[in-house]
C-alpha cells in the first residue's frame, strides 16, 4: 500500500501530532510523518518529533522580512522532504497564499470547536461563555480564511454544568486525536472528494 508522505506543522504541545504519530503505529493510518516544522523554536512538538528521529524544523518568522518570504521557507522545506499532505496541529497563524497555492486543498487543520461556531483562538473558553449545550472539533481543509475551509469530519461532545475552559478542552481533545487520524487515513486512502464547498466521503 502506498504511504503518504505527511508534513506536520505546529506551535506547541503537540499532542495531535502525537495522536498522528500513535495511529501510524497502531496500522491505523498509511502514513509517515516526515517532517515537523514551528514557528515556535520551544514548541514540545519539535521534541516529540526529534524523540523519533523525524526532521524537527524550527523556521522563525521574525528572521524573514515578510509573511511572503517566510511561508517560501516553509514551502521549500515541505518540497525538499516530498510532503504530500499537510496537516496544521496547533499552527498558530493564519495561513497564506504562498502556501495554499503550493499545496492547493492539501492543507488540514484541526480546530476545536464545530464550526462554523467560534472559529479562530479561545474557542472552547467562548463556546462556554455562549452557554452552547454541545461542542467538539472539526477536521477541514485550509483556504484562505480563518477556520472556514471544506469540512471534512467533526464529533460532538456535551458541555457539562460544571465545565471550565480546560475541562472542555480536555473532553473536546480526545475527540480531536480520535477524528484527525481518521480524516488524514481517508485521504491517504484516496476517499476524500472535494465539490465546491463539500467534501464527499466515497465508499472504501
Ligand atoms: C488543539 O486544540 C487544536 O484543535 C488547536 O490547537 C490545539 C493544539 O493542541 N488548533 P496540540 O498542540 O495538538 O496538543
Amino acid at each position: 500500500m502506498k504511504i503518504l508522505r505527511l508534513g506536520v506543522l505546529a506551535s506547541g504541545r503537540g499532542s495531535n501530532l502525537q495522536a498522528i504519530l500513535d495511529a501510524i503505529d497502531a496500522g491505523q493510518l498509511a502514513a509517515e510523518v516526515v517532517v515537523v516544522i514551528s514557528d515556535n523554536g520551544e514548541a514540545r512538538a519539535l521534541e516529540r518529533a526529534r524523540l523519533r528521529g523525524i526532521p524537527a524544523i524550527h523556521i522563525n518568522p521574525a528572521r524573514f522580512p515578510d509573511k511572503h518570504t517566510y511561508e517560501e521557507a516553509i514551502v521549500d522545506t515541505l518540497k525538499k522532504h516530498q510532503v504530500e499532505l499537510v496537516c496544521l496541529a496547533g499552527y498558530m497563524r493564519l495561513v497564506g497564499r504562498v502556501m495554499l497555492e503550493s499545496f492547493p486543498n492539501r492543507i488540514m487543520n484541526i480546530h476545536p470547536s464545530l464550526l462554523p461556531a467560534f472559529p479562530g483562538l479561545h474557542a472552547q473558553q467562548r463556546a462556554l461563555e455562549y452557554g452552547v449545550r454541545y461542542s467538539g472539533c472539526t477536521v477541514h481543509f485550509v483556504d484562505e480564511g480563518m477556520d472556514t475551509g471544506p469540512i471534512i469530519l467533526q464529533a460532538v461532545v456535551p458541555v457539562l454544568a460544571g465545565d471550565t475552559p480546560e475541562t472542555l478542552a480536555d473532553r473536546i481533545l480526545e475527540q480531536e486525536h480520535r477524528i484527525y487520524p481518521e480524516a488524514i487515513a481517508l485521504y491517504a486512502a484516496g476517499r476524500l472528494e472535494l465539490r465546491g464547498k463539500r467534501v464527499y466521503i466515497k465508499e472504501s
